[in-house]
């Protein structure tokens, strides 16, 4: 097992990309912290799990994750910040609201986050992932709020793992595509946008949770990624290719 003696959180983990990752850690032998909002889990905390009900959009809600974190498992060895709300409207359409959402959901959610957990990730010679997104790097339409903080993300990513390199703290971004419960109800209230996608995209399929996805996820919060920090990892059946 890759993830033996380790401690992750994971962010948004009720449901989507967050859960399949947690799921996945749990099967490569971590012990996980699954984060979420209050009232959206279905899943039960086992031996090797605890479940934290925190609106991360609260600025007090990373120490008490954290906290339950140490208090737990006694450290932390991988943070992955996956939780993400959002509206898509056009830019000239959107408000502050819209962009208090975006921001507080990713990108201060991913800062608190990452400096309430800094000692702990510091000690255990940590792995930090953090998520981006296509939207953002393509600037897709109706998606000025949600790219722009996808983006900030990705720069943040970027300067931390320099910072942090010396630390033996690793942090790298991945930019998934996949079909998860919050794509599937954008997919149906954008069904032209659904086709597009999937057909712009060269592997031919929008990607699956547990197989496309958390495998990506594992491999940065293992040593087999030792020699990566502050990449993005466009894991999206090639319909971004970055340059
Ligand atoms: N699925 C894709 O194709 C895709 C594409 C690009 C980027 N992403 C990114 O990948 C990540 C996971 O995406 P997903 O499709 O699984 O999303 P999702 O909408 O299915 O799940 C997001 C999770 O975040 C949680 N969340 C939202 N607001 C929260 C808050 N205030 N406090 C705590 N938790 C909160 C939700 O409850 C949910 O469980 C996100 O960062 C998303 O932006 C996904």
């Amino acid at each position: 097992m890759k993830l033996e003696g380790k401690t992750a959180i994971v962010t948004g983990s009720a449901r989507g990309i967050g859960g399949a990752i947690a799921r996945a850690y749990q099967r490569e032998g971590a012990n996980v912290v699954y984060v979420d909002r209050p009232g959206q889990f279905s899943q039960e905390a086992t031996d090797s799990s605890i479940l934290v009900e925190a609106d991360l959009m609260d600025p007090g809600s990373a120490v008490v994750v954290v906290e339950k974190a140490l208090g737990a498992f006694g450290g932390i060895d991988v943070l992955v910040n996956c939780a993400q709300a959002s509206t898509q409207k056009l830019f000239i359409e959107t408000a502050q609201e819209d962009w208090d959402l975006a921001f507080g959901t990713g990108l201060w959610a991913t800062v608190r986050l990452m400096q309430e957990a800094y000692p702990a990730l510091k000690a255990a010679h940590g792995s930090v992932i953090n998520f981006a997104s296509g939207a953002g790097i393509t600037g897709q339409v109706t998606q000025a709020a949600y790219g722009a903080n996808k983006e900030a993300i990705r720069g943040l990513s970027r300067v931390t793992a320099n910072e942090w390199a010396a630390d033996g703290i690793r942090v790298n971004v991945m930019s998934p595509f996949a079909l998860s419960e919050g794509v599937e109800a954008y997919f149906a209230a954008n069904p032209e946008a659904g086709q597009a996608a999937a057909a712009k995209t060269p592997l031919g399929r929008v990607g699956d949770l547990d197989r496309d996805i958390a495998p990506v996820a594992v491999f940065l919060a293992s040593d087999d990624s030792r020699y990566m920090t502050g990449q993005t990892l466009m894991v999206d059946g090639g319909q971004v290719m970055l340059r």
